[in-house]
């Protein structure tokens, strides 16, 4: 199972054309949605695509390896799954079977804050290897709360999301009326029935919940109810001041995500941040923004030695996950490309996406003559 591998869909854009197919429109919508026009997402891709790195062709070829150490521990590849909220509404358990295949082929999994599994299961199937992300809590009582399960149940890792100040302003969303669980209207109603894998298997698994919040939040969540929770419940402070906070109390390593200047890179080096993730939460949350590809090399050069640097955003295939590495990360996220992979493939779509990302980051490295991970870093075009 670990080497599993479908040839009918050797690119990301496969996967998602697949699961567009097997997904209710609102539940894809609010996958592949952005921001207001969209052009962020457009600008992230561009952006990725618009790196070139140089080869050097006489030199002995190699076998290249993936292997590579993240926050003082060994993973196989320097890529890993980013937190991504309310996965179940795209496929049923999709955060257990993603935590279970970065799990199985060693690689770092983010579970969200807001996500349809809750935080002890994900513990549990993933041999407490998880990550965490927290969107703070406002009220102290449920953070110190989420901070004591998240002790319990042995995380290691947490990643303060700091770029969602607000809720993103995102018109297929609201369009849809988009609601956790869905709301059972004609139209909805109509889009899962001609689904009718996503309909049984969801229906089998339940319906899609908030589960790590369950205990903190009462009743049904509509778009605009979620919209209020969060902000009543989850936007507590995460300025310099707020972080401080969380870093005298957690025990664990620190990644900050969501960061796209020098300057704040430079303030989470002085709270005593681990990591930051050079981000724009994918294209979610501004459609005025930099693609993070560009900042990225200013804030690696910056705080290069002192801090590990990770991105995220628009990333798609091996050779944008290996310009990222070029430009200064040392470990690269991908959210959608991951989901789709599950809405495409179900059980097996963890695994298969992994797989295709490390065989195609594998032959870029080869062409290099690029031996390990960090060999990338010499590899960018003047
Ligand atoms: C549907 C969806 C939900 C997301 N939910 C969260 C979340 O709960 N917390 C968070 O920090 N980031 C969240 N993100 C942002 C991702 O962690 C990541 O930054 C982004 O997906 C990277 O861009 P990509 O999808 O182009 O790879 C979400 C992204 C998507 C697409």
């Amino acid at each position: 199972m670990n080497t599993y591998f479908d040839r009918r869909y050797p690119d990301i854009s496969d996967l998602k054309k697949k699961a567009k197919k097997r997904i209710p429109r609102f539940a894809f919508d609010y996958l592949e949605g952005g921001c207001n026009q969209e052009h962020g997402i457009v600008r992230n891709r561009q952006a990725l695509a618009a790196v070139r790195l140089k080869q050097r062709q006489l030199q002995p070829r190699i076998i290249p390896s993936l292997s590579c150490e993240i926050l003082g521990r060994p993973y196989s590849a320097p890529f890993g799954v980013a937190p991504v909220g309310l996965q179940g509404l795209m496929w049923p358990r999709t955060p257990e079977i993603l935590a279970r295949a970065a799990t199985d082929l060693n690689i770092p999994f983010v579970l969200s804050t807001v996500s349809s599994s809750s935080l002890e299961r994900v513990a549990e199937v993933s041999d407490g290897h998880a990550w965490f992300q927290l969107y703070n809590p406002t009220d102290d009582k449920i953070r110190d709360d989420l901070f004591r399960r998240l002790e319990a149940a042995r995380y290691e890792v947490l990643v303060v999301t700091v770029d969602v100040p607000t809720f993103g302003f995102r018109p297929r969303d609201i369009r849809n009326g988009l609601s956790i669980p869905p709301r059972m209207t004609i139209k909805n109603l109509l889009q899962m029935l001609s689904k009718p894998q996503w309909f049984i298997s969801t229906v089998l698994a339940g319906k899609p919940q908030l589960q790590t919040l369950l205990p903190y939040m009462p009743g049904n969540k509509s778009g605009a109810g979620l919209a209020a929770f969060m902000d009543k419940t989850l936007m507590g402070p995460v300025d310099a001041e707020g972080l401080k906070e969380i870093r005298d109390r957690w025990q664990g390593k620190l990644v900050v995500k969501g960061l796209l200047s020098t300057q704040d890179a430079e303030e989470a080096v002085a709270i005593g941040a681990d990591a930051i993730v050079v981000s724009n939460h994918g294209a979610r949350q501004i459609d005025v923004g930099e693609a993070p590809i560009q900042p990225l090399l200013r804030i690696a050069d910056l705080v290069a030695g002192r801090i590990e640097v990770y991105m995220d955003s628009g990333v798609r295939t091996g050779p944008d996950i290996a310009c990222a590495i070029a430009c200064g990360a040392d470990c690269v996220f991908l959210g959608r490309a991951f989901v789709y992979g599950v809405g495409a493939l179900g059980e097996r779509g963890g695994i298969h996406t992994i797989n295709s990302l490390k065989m195609q980051l594998e032959q870029v490295m080869a062409q290099l003559r690029c031996a390990t991970p960090s060999d990338l870093a010499n590899c960018l075009a003047d």
